[in-house]
Parts: structure tokens; sequence; C-alpha cells
């Protein structure tokens, strides 16, 4: 019989319990992981990358130029445990005929969840409540008193009307929101059915909404998409929310117009850089609400996943059709 040849697996974190427990039933793969939840260091990145045939990372990993040098001609596939691939060189990835997996679908509900609960954190001020209550700045019911904006009767600006985007709105319609726009490279008539969605210009979109969500893909088309001429065309009582990715929004024209009263409150799960400086601007305002990139965060959609970056590792690395390839 001759001996299996095994290959090179590297994964850059702790995955879960089963995703793990996956891979080591993996008889044809010798796997090496950065067992820890603590970042993984660029030199143990090169180190561990260097010869695999697969590579299972996470999106706060830049899988660039560089370090495909470093991994060689062994690379077959890389799996990432996100939607999201602005990490990866893809040019690069695609000249060198690697196959991508990635993680759509599993995450949509918890990540469009996770933005219901912020914008509403956001609009109607709950970590400056919480606060109030615990400081004694609540002295008695005021009629006035941290009052917000409230979802019934509003226009709600949706920026990529993908899966996320219309999981949104999907959730935030019973909420008596009136009026639904999307923005996105072309209209979605399919999708915007559901919501009544008006395809709209980016400027249309931030004058006419209450509030406005970002769940585009980081492209170089949607960085810096929002910047201060979006802001100043936003109305006065509008909220921003973005649970995309922090490149897509310019944060010191954000500052400015959170800090100035053009617009009246953000709430953002991801920012730039990550995780945000303790000192930076944007923690020192109360109308600012930021979250550590938890969108998809629940113990469930973790685990699938994992599952589901390792069975695309591993179908890839086997010549086999991936349960979800990026088609590069
Ligand atoms: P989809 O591919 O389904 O949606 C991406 C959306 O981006 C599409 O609606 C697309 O619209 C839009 N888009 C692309 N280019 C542009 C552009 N130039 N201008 C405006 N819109 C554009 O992906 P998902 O909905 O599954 O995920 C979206 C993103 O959400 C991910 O890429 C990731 O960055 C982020 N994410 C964040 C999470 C978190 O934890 N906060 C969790 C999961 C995802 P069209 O095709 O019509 O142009
Ligand atoms: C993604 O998948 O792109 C998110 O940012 C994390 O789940």
């Amino acid at each position: 019989m001759r001996p299996v040849r095994l290959m090179k697996v590297f994964v850059t974190c702790r995955i879960s319990p089963e995703g793990s427990a996956a891979l080591a039933r993996a008889t044809d793969c010798k796997v090496e992981q950065w067992d820890s939840d603590e970042p993984i260091s660029n030199k143990e990145l090169e180190r561990g990358v260097a010869g695999a045939h697969g590579l299972l990372c996470i999106l706060s990993e830049r899988i660039d130029k560089r370090l495909l040098d470093i991994a060689g001609a062994n690379l077959k596939v890389i799996s990432t445990m996100s939607v999201g691939v602005d990490h990866l060189a893809l040019d690069e990835i695609k000249k060198r005929g690697i196959r991508v997996g990635y993680t759509p679908d599993v995450l949509t509900d918890a990540t469009a969840e996770l933005a219901v609960a912020l914008l509403l954190t956001t609009c109607r001020r709950l970590p400056e409540a919480i606060e109030e209550v615990k400081n004694g700045g609540w002295t008695t019911w005021k009629p006035l008193w941290m009052c917000g904006y409230g979802l019934s009767g509003s226009t709600v600006g949706i920026i990529g009307l993908g899966r996320i985007g219309q999981a949104i709105a999907r959730r935030l319609k019973p909420f008596g929101v009136q009026r639904f726009l999307y923005t996105g490279r072309q209209p979605r008539p399919q999708e915007a059915a559901e919501f009544q969605a008006e395809f709209v210009s980016v400027p249309q979109l931030a004058a006419e909404s209450d509030f406005v969500v970002v769940s585009c893909s980081l492209t170089p088309a949607t960085k810096g998409l929002c910047t201060k001429d979006f802001f100043q065309r936003m109305k006065k009582t509008a909220v921003f929310v973005n649970i995309s990715r922090g490149d897509v929004v310019n944060q010191d024209d954000l500052y400015q117009a959170l800090a100035s009263g053009q617009i009246a409150a953000a709430g953002l799960d991801v920012t730039t850089p990550e995780p945000l400086p303790t000192n930076h601007p944007l923690l020192t305002l109360k109308n600012c609400v930021i979250l550590p990139h938890i969108g998809s965060a629940t113990y469930r959609t973790r685990n699938t996943m994992s599952m589901l970056a390792v069975n695309n590792l591993l179908a890839g690395l086997r010549g086999e059709p991936m349960p979800r390839e990026l088609m590069l």
C-alpha cells in the first residue's frame, strides 16, 4: 500500500470544538494551529503558512502577496471564516490558482439581529440611559429627558441590499418603517420588491433617510463612501449605523459630524483600526455607540461558521466541490 501523502493545514486561530474535531478526523492532513484566542503574530503566521497546502484564516489577517510568497507553491486552498473577503488579495490568489472558501448565509441572521440591536441601542440612547440610572442622573420622570428617535413612520436607507441588508430590512419592517431606500451597483428589483424599496443614488439616500444602515461589502468602490459630503447631506436628526467594514467610513468626518450635531448619532460594529484605541476621539462622544465587531457572535453561528470553514478547506484540498466557494 502506498503511504498517504499528508497535506499541511495551518489554522490561524482557535475555532469551535466541533470544527477542531472535524479537522482532527482528516487523516490526510497534518494540522498545525495557533491555538489561542489572542491574535497570531505576523511571525507566527509566516512560520505557520510556509509550505502549507491549506490555510484556514479569519478576517483580521491580511493574506497579501508577501504572505502568499512565503506560503509557496504548495498552497491550494484558503478558507476564511468570514463572508467578507476584503482581507484577501484576490487578484494575487486568482493568479496562483488558489481556491477560496468563505461563509456566506450562515451568519446573515445573527448579523442582521445585531444590526437591529445596535440601531435601537443608538437611536433610543440606551448606553446613556443605563449610565444615568447608575450615576444618579435619573431624578424623576421628565417629559423632555432622554428622548431619541423611533423607527415608526421613518425612512430607512440601506447601503448594500445584499443578504444581510435584506435581512435587516425584513426585521425593521415590522417596526413600522414607512419607506425603504437602498443603493448599490445596480437596482435589485426582485429583492427590493419585498420591502417596496426604492433604488436611489448615494446622495439621495443620505439626504432622505432617517436611519442609514451600511451593509455593503468593502471594495475599492465602497472604501471611503461615507465622508464629509455624505454626512453633510444627512438630516440633523438622522442616525448612522455601520455593520460592514470600518473603511467604508471616513472616521474623522464621522467624528466631526457627530461632535458638531450635523447628524444625531452613530452606531458602529466595525471600525478602523480594530480594535479601536481606547483613547480614540469617537469614544468620547455620547452619541456614538461602538461595539467590538460582534455581528456574527452567537455560539451557534460561530460554530456553524467554523464547520463551514473546515468543510470548505477539506473539500478544496481533496479537489472536491467546496460547500461555499468564492468564484474568482
Ligand atoms: P452580499 O454580497 O450579499 O452583499 C454585499 C452588498 O454590498 C450587496 O448588496 C452589494 O450590492 C453591495 N455593494 C457592493 N458594491 C457596492 C457599491 N459600490 N456601492 C454600494 N453597495 C455595494 O454580502 P453579505 O450581505 O453577506 O455581507 C455584506 C458585508 O457585511 C460583508 O462583506 C462584510 O464586510 C460585512 N459583515 C459584517 C459582519 C459583522 O460582524 N459586522 C458580519 C458579516 C458580514 P450590489 O451587488 O447591488 O452592488
Ligand atoms: C464577516 O464574516 O465578514 C464578519 O465580519 C465576521 O463574521
